[in-house]
């Protein structure tokens, strides 16, 4: 087994999944602002830090995703990444610098941070990081994604991977399908697989070592403005055939993202998805809002609580892995 391999399948073994707590400054002043909290390089700390040393980390969270300022801030003589091995987890960085205008098709997107790349990947490996994510970003509509929007995105995804594994840190690997928009559930299936199976044909172009690659991909779902109404059966059968039919079978494993989903939609897909999936895949959580959302609600009003805003962290985090494992039941949501 190769060292990428074996970091990528710590992270997602036995259930584990990925605190995804990696939100630019400019996003997360939007989560606090929105429970009326203040934004602050101290603020975010404290509250990031308060879910790193919550007890179900350990049985939970293989990977702990950073951003920038996070990774380089530290508690007393402990840096972040001491506090998230402590943990059991796994510290990793996110490494884009974001989604810009793509110039040819301007209603879409196109991820940057290739320009000095690699003496980054140096500085975040020294400070702990083993892992690293890349979020592409694509709308639907009647025209989008365009070809230049995959073709682009894919080919910078796969530099991105291509540069990470020479810095011996496994790549994740996010074309993310927004939920945003109209279509119906076939749309994204579609879109979402033509999406996929161009990021894959662009690591495989680019030499990128699938076994040393986890994929962070959306599940098939309706637009948010779509009529379509489907059952958690239906979105784990159609995200099964999105991902059995593209991803090579190489890749060790698939870590979703919730992409504004609810805690509990989210939670119930995933469960749904592993009691019916019959691949090798292990099928886990890269959760961002999913796993955040009520314990940051808890915690912009009771700030100096630890305790409690633990309380509604490690309830989110075992259901999550219970999902993982195909084991959640709604009656264990009442805390
Ligand atoms: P969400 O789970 O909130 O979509 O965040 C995951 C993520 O990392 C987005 O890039």
């Amino acid at each position: 087994m190769s060292e990428l391999n074996s970091i990528a399948l710590k992270i997602i073994s036995s259930g584990k999944g990925i605190l995804a707590a990696d939100e630019s400054n400019g996003t997360m002043t939007k989560r606090l602002e929105a429970v009326n909290a203040k934004s602050t390089p101290e603020s975010r700390l404290k509250f990031r830090n308060t879910l790193f040393t919550s007890s179900n980390m350990k049985s939970c969270i293989g990977g702990v995703i950073l951003f920038d300022e996070t990774i380089k801030q530290s508690i007393g003589s402990k840096s972040i990444s001491e506090i998230v091995s402590e943990s059991g987890a796994i510290p990793g960085i996110k490494v884009d610098i974001g989604a810009k205008t793509l110039s040819s098709s301007k209603e879409e997107k196109i991820t940057e941070g290739l320009d000095g790349l690699r003496e980054r990947l140096k500085e975040y490996y020294k400070l702990g990081a083993r892992f690293t994510k890349w979020r592409g970003v694509y709308t639907i509509s009647k025209s989008y994604p365009s070809k230049v929007a995959i073709s682009t995105n894919a080919h910078a995804l796969a530099r991105y991977a291509s540069l990470v594994q020479e810095s011996s840190m496994v790549p994740i690997i996010e074309p993310e399908v927004l939920m945003d928009g109209h279509h119906n559930s076939k749309t994204c299936l579609d879109k979402t697989s033509e999406v996929i199976r161009k990021c894959f044909d662009e690591l495989i172009d680019q030499k990128v070592d699938l076994k040393g690659v986890i994929l962070k991909p959306n599940m098939i779902l309706p637009g948010t403005n779509s009529e379509e109404k489907i059952n958690s059966e239906t979105i784990a059968k159609l995200t099964l055939e999105c991902l059995i039919k593209n991803v090579p079978s190489e890749i060790p494993g698939i870590a979703f993202l919730s992409g504004g989903q609810s805690e509990i939609e989210a939670t119930e897909n995933l469960n749904m998805i592993n009691l019916k999936n019959s691949s090798n895949f292990k099928m886990t959580y890269s959760y961002g809002r999913a796993l955040q959302q009520s314990a940051l609600k808890y915690w912009s009003k009771n700030q100096d609580d630890t305790e409690g805003t633990q309380k509604v962290f490690n309830h989110r985090a075992r259901m999550s892995t219970l999902a993982a494992k195909g084991e959640w039941k709604k009656e264990l949501e009442k805390i």
